[in-house]
C-alpha cells in the first residue's frame, strides 16, 4: 500500500472547502491515516516547496501558503499517489476538467486550493517533513473488503 501528502491550503480552508475536499478522498475509498490542521511556517513552507527555490512564483508561493491554517492529510491506498494527483486535477485550475477538485473549486494557479506529492519520492520526503511517525495511524477500516478484493 502506498501513502502520499496532501494539504489543503489556505484558500481551500478560508473557504470552508475543507470537507468537500476530504469527502472526494474518502469517497474514493482512501484511507486517513494522518490528519491536522496548522499554521505553516515559513520555513516549513519554503522546505516543502524547495524544488521552486528560485522561480519567480516562490517568494509568492511561500507567502500564500504561509498566511492562515492549512489542512495537512496522509492518506494510505492502492496507488493513492497518481490517483490524488488525478483527483485534484490540473496545477492551472482552468486547466483542470469539471470533476477534478481545482476544476471544480478554483480559477487562478494561485489560489488552486490543494497539494498532492507527485511521486514516491515527493510522497516520502514530505510525509516526514510534516508529520512525525507516531502522529499516523495504522488501522484497518471495516469496510476494506468492500473496496478491495
Ligand atoms: P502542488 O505542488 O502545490 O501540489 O502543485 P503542482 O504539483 O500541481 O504544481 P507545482 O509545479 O509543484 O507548483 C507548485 C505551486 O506553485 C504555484 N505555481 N505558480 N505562476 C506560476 O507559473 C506557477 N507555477 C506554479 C501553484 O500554486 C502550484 O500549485
Ligand atoms: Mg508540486
Amino acid at each position: 500500500m502506498e501513502r502520499t501528502f496532501i494539504a489543503v491550503k489556505p484558500d481551500g480552508v478560508q473557504r470552508g472547502l475543507v470537507g468537500p475536499i476530504l469527502s472526494r478522498f474518502e469517497q474514493k475509498g482512501f484511507k486517513l491515516v494522518g490528519l491536522k490542521l496548522m499554521v505553516v511556517s515559513k520555513e516549513l513552507a519554503e522546505k516543502h516547496y524547495a524544488e521552486h527555490a528560485g522561480k519567480p512564483f516562490f517568494p509568492g508561493l511561500v507567502s500564500f501558503i504561509t498566511s492562515g491554517p492549512v489542512v495537512a492529510l496522509v492518506l494510505e491506498g492502492k496507488g493513492v499517489i497518481a490517483a490524488a494527483r488525478a483527483i485534484i486535477g490540473a496545477t492551472n485550475p482552468l486547466n483542470a476538467p469539471p470533476g477534478t477538485l481545482r476544476g471544480d473549486f478554483g480559477i487562478d494557479i494561485g489560489r488552486n486550493l490543494i497539494h498532492g506529492s507527485d511521486g514516491p519520492e515527493s510522497a516520502s520526503r514530505e510525509i516526514a517533513l510534516w508529520f512525525s511517525p507516531d502522529a499516523l495511524a495504522d488501522w484497518t477500516p471495516a469496510v476494506s473488503t468492500w473496496i478491495y478484493e
